[in-house]
């Protein structure tokens, strides 16, 4: 595939869902950069394998200067190709009951999860400012922030919280043409799942109608599909891909 003159910036992406979501970007031919707290061998493998569209930068998203430099130092990368879109997914999971949940625990989630996501949306939209091909923003949220779940009063609330902004950031950067959703996905096979118990694992496969937990590469197309220009006038909402688990 060619490069695509559009630079995509996603938080995140050493592993997981978005490593995939990184791979499958630059495999469609975007210039994409992300970052990390760490480095990781799939990092290098990227860097080798798409050394002229692909950036990794050391950010701990949730310190606000760092944040911000990420996104100065990916478009002083990438200075020739226009600013694109942001994907919001790094995040931190930890589930226990409120009552007994360390203060530092929520502090973390909230840091991470919400106040990370913001500062580097704020600092997406200050790039959009002159912006005038349009852009994109998704943030990945999850079916959590939708309903009730046992033991994730904390994360949940970060994720509600990602979806009001979504849909308060659409009405601000509608007029520019830039697009704001989010995408809530349902447990996904990841690092951050491996923690499911068997028996909290097969409860979750019962009550999905697909029968099956989900794959980073469930949630691609959609990435795809938002960040296409067929999707253009679709902002400020939050779309579920969970194989039926919330239905
Ligand atoms: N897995 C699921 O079942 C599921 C379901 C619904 C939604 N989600 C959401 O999907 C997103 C990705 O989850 P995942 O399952 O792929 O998680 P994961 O495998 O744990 O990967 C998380 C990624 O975020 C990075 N990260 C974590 N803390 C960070 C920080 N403070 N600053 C910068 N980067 C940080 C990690 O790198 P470092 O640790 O090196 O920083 C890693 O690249 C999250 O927002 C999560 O809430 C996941």
């Amino acid at each position: 595939m060619p490069p695509i003159e559009r630079h995509v910036v996603i938080s995140g992406g050493s592993r997981g869902l978005g490593l995939a979501l990184a791979k499958g970007l630059l495999e469609d031919g975007y210039h994409l950069s992300t970052c990390s707290r760490t480095r990781t061998p799939e990092i290098d493998q990227l860097l080798e394998a798409w050394p002229d569209t692909f950036s990794w930068h050391a950010c701990a998203v949730e310190d606000a200067t760092q944040s911000q430099q990420f996104l100065t130092d990916a478009r002083a990368r990438f200075s020739k190709v226009p600013f694109y879109a942001l994907i919001n997914n790094a995040g931190i999971a930890r589930d226990g009951i409120l009552a007994t949940l360390p203060v530092v625990e929520i502090d973390r989630l909230i840091g991470v999860n919400l106040l990370g996501a913001l500062y580097l949306a704020r600092a997406a939209a200050r790039l959009f400012v002159n912006a005038t091909a349009g852009g994109r923003i998704l943030n990945i949220s999850s079916i959590v922030g939708l309903r009730g779940y046992n033991g994730l009063a904390a994360y949940s609330a970060t994720k509600a919280g990602m979806d009001g902004m979504t849909r308060a950031l659409a009405r601000e950067l509608g007029r520019k043409q830039i697009t704001v959703n989010s995408i809530a996905p349902g447990y996904l096979t990841t690092e951050m799942s491996s923690t499911l118990g068997d028996a909290q694992r097969k409860q979750i496969i019962n009550r999905t109608p697909l029968g099956r937990l989900g794959d980073p590469a469930d949630v691609l197309p959609l990435v795809q599909f938002l960040l296409s220009d067929g999707a253009r006038f679709i902002t400020g909402q939050t779309l579920v891909v969970d194989g039926g688990i919330s239905s």
